[in-house]
Parts: structure tokens; C-alpha cells; sequence
């Protein structure tokens, strides 16, 4: 499914519920947000119907976001509809990790490939400040069933945010280096309410490149299973590797294979763009599946060719991450 600028499509990102077990500093308010009820979002089974929806117009890969994904209920059931669908040959999830352990199995034996998990601190005191009040032993916990089950590979997202974590670089090239674990650095981008954003805060990849390098010169550039857009770099004699997401010094969007469904029923087709389309009311009105695929088909057309963070982001971020799903 190629879109206006000639970019494949075939990489669905579904936030299945905008609702979060944290409260991260830089993504939500400290009293959380206004819950929008069952009612609102859309159903395990319509979930399915326009996975398999976009599959017939060529989506290959899915991955599951939030909010936080594990609190929504029965997602199992979701992950098991989509691995009956041949064509869908990669079904991920991106989780902070705290309620991973405990369910890990039931989802991998439902068809779960992999996970990527979001952690911002090794330290127990800043990782409890980062989500006020998060506990790390339980993410720790999630990561070790992980890579108990070999949900490979098992990528770790770190947003560098200077003045917090910024001295914490090398502790999770550590971590690189000792686990089978793929540590990808995510510069700091302003979206949603810019709650703890600050332009001081954002630390370049060639920046935090230039800090990694004092112990660990980055080896040969590889490709990692994955479908995002990160660039990962080999550590010599370590079993993981280093990853690097430059969406504000050196943007993705030539490369952009993506097309994201909101919890709300929404399909957005860049993360950093207004325009979306709401299939909500469609699917609640019994549209057919040739509707919906018309619908697919306009959201993709009318994927931007890029964003504009960098000029004017003000009133492109008109909605949250934990809505979006990243
Ligand atoms: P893999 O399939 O493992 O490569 O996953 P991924 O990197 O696509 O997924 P993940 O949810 O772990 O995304 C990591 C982060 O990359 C996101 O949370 C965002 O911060 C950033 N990111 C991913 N896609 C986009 C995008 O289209 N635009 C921008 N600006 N950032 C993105
Ligand atoms: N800048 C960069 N990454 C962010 N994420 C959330 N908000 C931001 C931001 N402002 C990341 C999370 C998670 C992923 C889904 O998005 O840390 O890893
Ligand atoms: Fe929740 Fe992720 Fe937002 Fe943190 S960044 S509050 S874990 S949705």
C-alpha cells in the first residue's frame, strides 16, 4: 500500500486504551486524565476487524500501545485474533513493563512475538520520580520473563532527558553489554502538553553517541528486527546492542512505514499530524468492509510527507502521546 509519496505502508501501530498505570512526568498530568469509558473505544473485536482490514491492504506488521497496554482487559484475546491472520507475520508490543511478568505467558502462547519496554532510569528513586511512583523492581521483573520466554529481540526505550538521565548513558549501554538486551536512546520530542518539556532537556543522538563512545566505540551499523526507526549498533563482545531514535535532529519521515489507530477509534497518519479519521461512528453504524477499506485508503493518502517539529510544533501536537500510543 504505497502512499502519496511512494512510501510502503504495512506497519499498524494500535493504541488499544489511552489509559496508563503511571503518570510519567513528560506524558501526563500528575492527576491523570479524564478516563473516556468503555463506550468510547473501540472493541477487541473491532480492533481485529480493521487489523484484518488493513492486512488485506497490505499491513505485515502490528504492534499494541497505550497508554499502557497490559490494562486492558483480556488482551490476550486480541493478540490470538491477529495471529489467525496469515498475513500479519509480526505482532509486538510496547509496555512499561510493570504489569508485564504475570502475563507474559498467556500472551506469548496467544502469538505475541516480541516487546519493547520503556524505561527511563536504572535508579529506583529517579525511576520512581520519571512515573511518579512507579516501582522498577516490577519492570526488572518483566524484562527477566522476557528474556526468560525469548521474546527476541527485546528492545529497551530510553527517552534522554538532560538533568535527569542524562548520567545514566553508559549504566544502560551496561546493560547493552551483559543481557541480550537492545538499548535504544529516543531524543526528547515536544508533544502533547509540553508538561515537562523544555528545549535544555533535549540531548541530540550525536551528543549522547559522543558520551557512549568513551567506553563503547559503536561498531558496524546492522539491521535488527524491527520495524521502527531506529539505527542499531553493534557493541564488541556484548550480546545486545545500542540503538538511537533521532526524530528531532534527523527525522524519519522519507522512511515512514506507519499508519497508527487510536483507542478512540481513530486512524492517524502521522504522529505528529491533526488530521485523522474517526471510524468510530463507521463501525458502530455497521459500515462494510469495503467502507473501511476506503476509509484506510484516505488516511493513508493523507499521511504528510513530514513533520514540522522543528519550525512550528505548537499546534501540531494537538493530542497526547499516551492517546497515540508513540
Ligand atoms: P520496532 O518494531 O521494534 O522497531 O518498534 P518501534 O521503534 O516502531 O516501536 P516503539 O513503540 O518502541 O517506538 C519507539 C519510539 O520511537 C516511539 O515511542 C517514538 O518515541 C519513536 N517513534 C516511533 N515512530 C515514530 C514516528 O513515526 N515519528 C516520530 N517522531 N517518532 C516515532
Ligand atoms: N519524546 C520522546 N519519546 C516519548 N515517549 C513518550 N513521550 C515522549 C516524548 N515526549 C516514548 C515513551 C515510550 C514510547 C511509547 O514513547 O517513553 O517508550
Ligand atoms: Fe504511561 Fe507511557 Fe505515558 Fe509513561 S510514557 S505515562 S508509561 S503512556
Amino acid at each position: 500500500m504505497l502512499d502519496r509519496y511512494g512510501r510502503n505502508i504495512n506497519y499498524l501501530r494500535v493504541s488499544v486504551t489511552d489509559r496508563c498505570n503511571l503518570r510519567c512526568q513528560y506524558c501526563m498530568p500528575a492527576d491523570g486524565v479524564k478516563n473516556i469509558g468503555h463506550a468510547g473505544i473501540l472493541s477487541l473485536e473491532e480492533i481485529a476487524r480493521m487489523v484484518r482490514i488493513g492486512a488485506e491492504l497490505g499491513i505485515r506488521k502490528v504492534r499494541l500501545t497505550g497508554g499502557e497496554p497490559l490494562i486492558r482487559k483480556n488482551l490476550n484475546q486480541l493478540v490470538s485474533y491477529i495471529n489467525e491472520m496469515d498475513m500479519i507475520d509480526d505482532i509486538a508490543l510496547t509496555t512499561n513493563g510493570i504489569l508485564f511478568a504475570p502475563l507474559a505467558e498467556k500472551l506469548k502462547a496467544a502469538g505475541l512475538n516480541r516487546v519493547n519496554f520503556s524505561l527511563d532510569s536504572l535508579n529506583e528513586g529517579k525511576y520512581s520520580y520519571i512515573t511518579r511512583n512507579g516501582d522498577l523492581h516490577k519492570v526488572v521483573q518483566g524484562i527477566e520473563k522476557a528474556l526468560e520466554l525469548k521474546l527476541h529481540p527485546i528492545k529497551i526505550n530510553v527517552v534522554v532527558i538532560k538533568g535527569f538521565n542524562d548520567d545514566e548513558l553508559l549504566d544502560f549501554a551496561d546493560l547493552a553489554y551483559n543481557y541480550p538486551l537492545h538499548i535504544r536512546f529516543i531524543e526528547f520530542m515536544p508533544i502533547g502538553d509540553l508538561l515537562f518539556w523544555n528545549p535544555k532537556r533535549m540531548m541530540s543522538v550525536a551528543e549522547i553517541k559522543q558520551v557512549i563512545q568513551k567506553k563503547y566505540p559503536l561498531g558496524e551499523e546492522y539491521a535488527l528486527k524491527g520495524n521502527g526507526p531506529a539505527r542499531y549498533y553493534s557493541i564488541e563482545s556484548g550480546q545486545g546492542s545500542l540503538g538511537f531514535i533521532s526524530p528531532m535532529s534527523n527525522h524519519f519521515c522519507a522512511k515512514c512505514n506507519r499508519i497508527r489507530l487510536t483507542a478512540e477509534g481513530k486512524l492517524r497518519g502521522c504522529l505528529h499530524d491533526q488530521s485523522e479519521i474517526n471510524l468510530k461512528t463507521f463501525l458502530s453504524q455497521g459500515a462494510s468492509d469495503e467502507e473501511l477499506k476506503d476509509l484506510f485508503m484516505k488516511a493513508i493518502r493523507s499521511k504528510p510527507n513530514q513533520h514540522h517539529m522543528d519550525t512550528g510544533w505548537g499546534e501540531e501536537n494537538h493530542r497526547k502521546m499516551y492517546q497515540i500510543g508513540g
